[in-house]
């Protein structure tokens, strides 16, 4: 005697002209809704596709041997998955999804990248987040701002950069000191906040695994124009993890990430503002951004 299971949900036999309702029916009794709506048009799309392109036996399987590499290639300090969401301009779209009711006045998000890895560590106001020598001394002050303009004390930025080179610190733990370039910054009582650091220079993206031979296959540059990383929250408004770019950098205009937004590009002009210097404690000239945070609800 043949005992039925319980999830035998009879569907009709595969043909090609019906393939993607065949196997949406096959999801058809999904309980969870958004799985099963998700799956349905996964399925459909992903057949569309299939048979857009006429894909064959030897595309396929390439396609699950990336897969598998890429698999392969993540650790427990690279996603190199994160990165081709990245590199397919996946992770900037499904931010912009996200964020499509946001409070139109609210400055713009962007990627978090996969180098937010371990905690930025407390620092006073006015601190240097550059632990080694080298680099052009550079000043960042701003405010965190609500959108009806209302300075928000207390707010907290965290703050995460390459070096001149171009490297995070955990790209090269032994050559700097850790927690090199990264900040957890409280505002004052007016929002504000200033730090101490180094113009960050490009830097290519991890591209010695699948995702850089997806690149080198199609001609595309790894690399990111210099930017500063922040994350700003306060209590009651809607965090923002965005960056700063800095103006003027390389590859603004084709950043292997997609993560640039016209209102995030700021000047990093050389100052020779000598009172300015010395109330910070700076060198001169030296270069000075500022960054106008407006958080939403
Ligand atoms: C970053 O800016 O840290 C980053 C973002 C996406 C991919 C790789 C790096
Ligand atoms: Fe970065």
């Amino acid at each position: 005697m043949t005992v039925p299971t319980p999830d035998a949900r009879p569907h009709p036999l595969f043909t090609e002209e019906g393939s993607a309702e065949v196997v949406v029916d096959a999801f058809a009794d999904t309980p969870d809704p958004r799985l099963r709506r998700v799956l349905t048009s996964l399925v459909e799309h992903l057949h569309a596709f299939t048979k857009d392109v006429g894909l064959t036996q030897v595309e396929l399987d390439a396609a699950i041997d990336f897969l598998t590499r890429t698999g392969h290639a993540c650790t427990d300090v690279r996603q190199e998955f994160q990165l081709l969401s990245d590199v397919l301009g996946l992770s900037m779209l499904v931010d912009a999804l996200d964020h499509r009711s946001g409070t139109a006045s609210a400055t713009e998000s962007t990627v978090l990248g996969p180098f937010h890895m371990v905690d930025s560590p407390p620092r006073a106001l006015g601190d240097s987040i550059a632990l080694a020598p080298g680099g052009e001394p550079t000043m960042v002050t701003g405010e965190v701002v609500g959108p009806e303009g209302e300075p928000l004390a207390g707010a907290v930025v965290d703050i995460w950069q390459a070096d001149e080179k171009g490297f995070y610190d955990v790209q090269r733990p032994d050559d700097v000191p850790e927690r090199n370039l990264r900040g957890l910054f409280t505002c004052d009582a007016h929002g504000r906040f200033h730090f101490r650091t180094i113009l960050p220079a490009p830097y290519p993206i991890p591209d010695d695994g699948p995702v850089g031979q997806l690149l080198s296959a199609t001609n595309r540059h790894p690399y990111r124009p210099a930017h500063i990383h922040v994350i700003a929250g306060a209590e009651g408004y809607r965090p923002l993890t965005t960056h700063v770019f800095v103006e003027g950098s390389p590859y603004l205009d084709s950043d292997a990430v997609f993560g640039v937004k016209e209102s995030l590009v700021l000047p990093f002009d050389e100052s020779r503002d000598a009172d300015l210097a010395a109330e910070h404690g700076m060198p001169v000239p030296f270069r000075h951004a500022h960054l106008h945070i407006v958080l939403g609800r």
